[in-house]
């Protein structure tokens, strides 16, 4: 375990070593996606009304909606090297009474303060090199907290990938620091994609090199085990899955062969490998059983279930290669998008006879949401949000097969849109949708509101913010 721990160190110090001056800043034409990848205001926006432009808000719904995202890119000598670099921003939009607001802070971090105070890009990053007197002695010193976000007992959680949760205050957003899970497990990454059982035990991942912690937590946050796994492969791992029985960690032909500095290079796309799926037993994670899928490059999961023949199921987004991460989503910094397709939303099934097979949708988009009261359930629905060639969000059926999709229109940035339940409700298809886009015309971000039943309907409610935030990645929903 101590030696885990160290060598997970010395890995960001050799890093930290390595790292050269910052990118200098270029002036280029701007894109679309510009307004999307600016810095937040430094102090963040304090909590405003929204207008309602479109629509009329159910009253029955009310809760606070948490979004994630990297917020501060530039400072006027030097920029991150990543979209995924930037410091995390967190907004908050609370919904009552037909009405919303609207805030945003940036989660004070150690790294954020430090760059702050020297008005320079320093820490070394995923996609960034950093400054050669970085001082990193522990991932936690270049957490950038700015990936997703999540509530546990009273507090909201700002995740990273490679680190541990920032906690913050979900009422005022101030930030009160990191504090380890548990004590001899300091410094364990604890991944932005934790999951949620409906009986509300928390399991997630970290992963360092060939090597991934598995964390079970109870709904309070207290660890009640950790476990330390050696993987097939030192592949990109950014989220999985979880069955009722079953611990899902696909293993992508995207390979760590290096380490350099920036990490993005240490990666290399290795298209002649099959895309791996490890399935674990919950109960025992010696037992486990390797499938093999066509190379292909994902983010993330939708979710996991299994039937009663033992059949594992679970959906992703994916693109033929890994060019978004190691090319696009660097350039975004200095204004220019690339290429980059729409990743495509597919079904992998998992057979008891070892064979896997991939079904495709014609849908595209990211960010696939479900509704969480079925995590590691069986289900019909999953939604993405499309913001590359088109403009849309679209709901999937799987068990019908049929797509309902709603265009938002040129100018739109879509994001991550959530299930949020309807009040004494049980079905999925009986809740609402809530996101935010980035309206680039009207300079401003939105918050909508569907029916999840009738998503190509559009937004049965609209309000526009005084404020227009950079583009998130992940969020979170927490009932009244
Ligand atoms: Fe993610």
């Amino acid at each position: 375990m101590s030696l885990s721990r160290r060598s997970l160190l010395s890995a960001f110090a050799a890093a930290g070593a390595l790292a050269a001056a910052g990118p200098a800043l270029a002036t280029e034409p701007q894109t679309a996606w510009s307004p999307g990848l600016d810095n937040a205001p430094v102090d963040g926006f304090n909590e405003a009304a929204m207008r309602l432009v479109h629509g009329r808000a159910p009253r029955a719904l009310e809760g606070t909606h948490f979004r994630n995202g990297p917020g501060w890119f530039r400072y006027a000598d030097s920029a991150t090297g990543h979209w995924f670099d930037g410091d995390g921003f967190v907004q908050r939009f609370a919904v009552a009474d037909g009405r919303a607001t609207h805030a945003g802070r940036f989660v004070d971090t150690p790294k954020r303060r430090m760059e702050q105070r020297e008005q320079r890009i320093i820490a070394p990053g995923f996609g960034t090199r950093g400054a050669d007197d970085a001082p990193v002695q522990a991932p936690d010193d270049i957490n950038a907290a700015n990936t997703s976000v999540m509530i546990v007992g009273d507090e909201l959680w700002a995740l990273w990938e490679g680190g541990s949760p920032t906690r913050m205050d979900p009422r005022t957003l101030a930030t009160s620091g990191i504090r380890p899970l548990r004590a001899d497990l300091a410094g364990m990454p604890f991944t932005a994609h934790p999951k949620v059982e409906p009986n509300g035990t928390i399991w997630n991942l970290g992963i360092y090199g060939q090597r991934a912690i598995i964390w079970r937590l109870s709904a309070d946050g207290t660890v009640e085990d950790a476990q330390i796994l050696n993987l097939p492969s030192r592949s990109y791992i950014h989220d999985w899955a979880v069955t009722e029985r079953h611990l899902i960690i696909p293993l992508q032909p995207w390979i760590h062969e290096r380490m350099t500095a920036p990490m993005v290079d240490g990666y290399v796309w290795r298209d002649d490998q099959p895309f791996r799926v490890m399935v674990l037993d919950k109960n025992d994670y010696a037992n486990r059983r390797i499938y093999e899928l066509p190379a292909m490059f994902f983010f993330h999961t939708g979710d996991a279930w299994e039937e009663a023949d033992g059949t594992i199921r679970f959906d992703l987004c994916v693109t033929p290669n890994a060019q978004f991460v190691s090319q696009d989503a660097r350039s975004m910094i200095s204004r220019d998008v690339g290429q980059t397709p729409s990743a495509e939303l597919v079904m992998a099934t998992l057979r008891p006879n070892g064979q896997a097979e991939l079904q495709r949708s014609t849908v595209f988009g990211e960010f696939p949401q479900t509704d969480r009261r079925r995590q590691g359930l069986s289900r019909d629905l999953v939604v993405v949000a499309n913001d590359r060639a088109v403009s849309t969000l679209e709901m999937m059926n799987w068990r019908t097969g049929e797509a309902s999709r709603f265009n938002f229109g040129a100018d739109q940035m879509v994001q991550e849109h959530l299930f949020v339940p309807k009040p004494g409700r049980g079905g999925e298809h009986e809740s609402w949708l809530i996101g935010a886009t980035l309206n680039a015309r009207e300079n401003a971000t939105e918050l909508h509101v569907f029916d999840a039943a009738a998503v190509s309907d559009g937004p049965v409610a609209t309000w526009r913010s005084p404020y227009r935030a950079p583009l998130g990645f992940h969020s979170t929903w927490r009932g009244a």
